[in-house]
């Protein structure tokens, strides 16, 4: 009798510590799982090589995809066209005028110049990467490519034309007419069309393989050491809290000042109402899609009306502005050693 509750006793001890190891074994489980990347190439951990999978989704940033299913003969078209000062009113000004394709896809000036050296409102943008924003424009004020090429062809202050202009000129190009009956099955050039050659040559400008995003998928040689410190510090401050996702940014408004009235410290710059102008919302003074800090380190003036001159000023006015923190300059230059590593490789269309 004293034997056979001695057993079930055992029994049911030996079932509670086999619950509590196994409890422990999957929050362990858990707790791996979530070790950030730079913790995890440390070499004792690497024999738990399958910490190394999975580790994307934890991190506020994703790799660049690669561009494919894009045909090739609408790509070369929209290369030609967007190279073409043939869209604006006095065939003077091409997309390449403000978007330089060898130099970031920006122009490098405060605020652009268009046709008659007319001048713009805001500083221009890169194109590339830019399919993955989640609108177009520091405003956002339209959703996709093909709607954004509205805005340039037809501003007085870009190419100041018109789709009506523009086709009578396309359609008299025996260049143009053959190209596109060669890929549409129309006799004449349509707005349709050109919206469609132009936006799938901006969805191959994709500038993937960095070596940030090379470290994102497993490799941990491809950032230095000082790179590696400068990311923990994005996050840590919180800077990854508005420039994240596969742009790191791209994908919110916001507007600058969330510790400080940065408009208060700068009233000259505050002229452009950003969102403003397009909800009417009181909410949306002032605010502007957050940029993609994709290639960042090659599209200098910064922010929206170009006020900012070097990447070092930017991050300072970022850390001061939206996260109440004064960095030393050695943080800065350390930031700013992390987002040279998020510029990718030139794309395959421009080789
Ligand atoms: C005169 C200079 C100029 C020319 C020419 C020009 N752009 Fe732009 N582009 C800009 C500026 C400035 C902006 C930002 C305007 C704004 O946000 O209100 C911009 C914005 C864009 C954006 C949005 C990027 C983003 O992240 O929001 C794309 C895409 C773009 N342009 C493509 C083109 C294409 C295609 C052409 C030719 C049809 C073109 N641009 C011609 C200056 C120019
Ligand atoms: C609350 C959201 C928010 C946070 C946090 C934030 N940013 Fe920004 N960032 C923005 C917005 C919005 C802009 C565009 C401002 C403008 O043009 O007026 C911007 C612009 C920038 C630019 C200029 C990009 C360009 O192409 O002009 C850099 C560089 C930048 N941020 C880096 C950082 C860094 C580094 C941190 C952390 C220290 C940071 N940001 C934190 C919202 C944020």
């Amino acid at each position: 009798m004293q034997k056979k509750q001695f057993k079930q006793g055992t029994k049911f001890y030996l079932f509670i510590i086999l619950g509590i190891l196994w409890i422990c074994i999957l929050t362990g489980l858990m707790v791996l799982q979530n070790i950030p990347p730079e913790i995890k190439d440390d070499p004792t951990l690497k024999i738990f090589s399958w910490i190394q999978r999975d580790t994307n989704n934890q991190e506020p940033i994703t790799p660049l995809p690669n561009p494919n299913d894009l045909d090739p003969d609408k790509v070369e078209l929209g290369f030609k066209l967007f190279t073409d000062p043939i869209l604006s009113h006095d065939n003077s000004v091409a997309c390449t005028n403000c978007h330089d394709l060898q130099n970031g896809g920006a122009d490098h000036v405060k605020v652009s110049l268009g046709i008659n050296h007319a001048v713009g409102h805001r500083n221009t943008p890169t194109v590339f990467n830019s399919g993955f924003n989640y609108r177009q424009f520091w405003d956002g004020r339209v959703s996709t490519l093909e709607e954004q090429i509205d805005g340039p062809v037809l501003n007085p202050l870009e190419m100041g034309s018109s789709w009506d202009e523009v086709l009578t000129k396309l359609n008299a190009s025996k260049y143009y007419v053959e190209h596109f009956q060669r890929i549409y099955d129309s006799k004449k050039v349509t707005v349709e069309n050109v919206r469609d050659v132009i936006s799938t040559f901006e969805r191959s400008l994709v500038m993937a393989n960095s070596r940030f995003d090379k470290w994102l998928k497993g490799d941990s040689n491809a950032l230095s050491t000082r790179q590696k410190e400068g990311y923990k510090l994005f996050k840590s401050y919180g800077c990854s809290s508005c420039h994240q996702g596969v742009n790191v940014g791209g994908n919110m408004f916001e507007r600058i000042g969330v510790f400080r009235d940065y408009y208060k410290d700068y009233p000259k710059n505050a002229s452009d109402m950003g969102r403003f102008d397009i909800t009417g919302l009181e909410d949306s003074r002032h605010e502007f899609k957050v940029p993609s800090l994709r290639n960042v380190a090659l599209t200098k003036p910064y922010f929206h009306d170009g006020s900012v001159e070097t990447l070092h000023d930017a991050i300072k006015l970022m850390a001061k502005y939206q996260l109440g923190v004064k960095l030393s300059d050695s943080e800065i230059e350390t930031i700013e050693d992390f987002l040279n590593s998020l510029v990718g490789e030139t794309p395959k269309v421009l080789k």
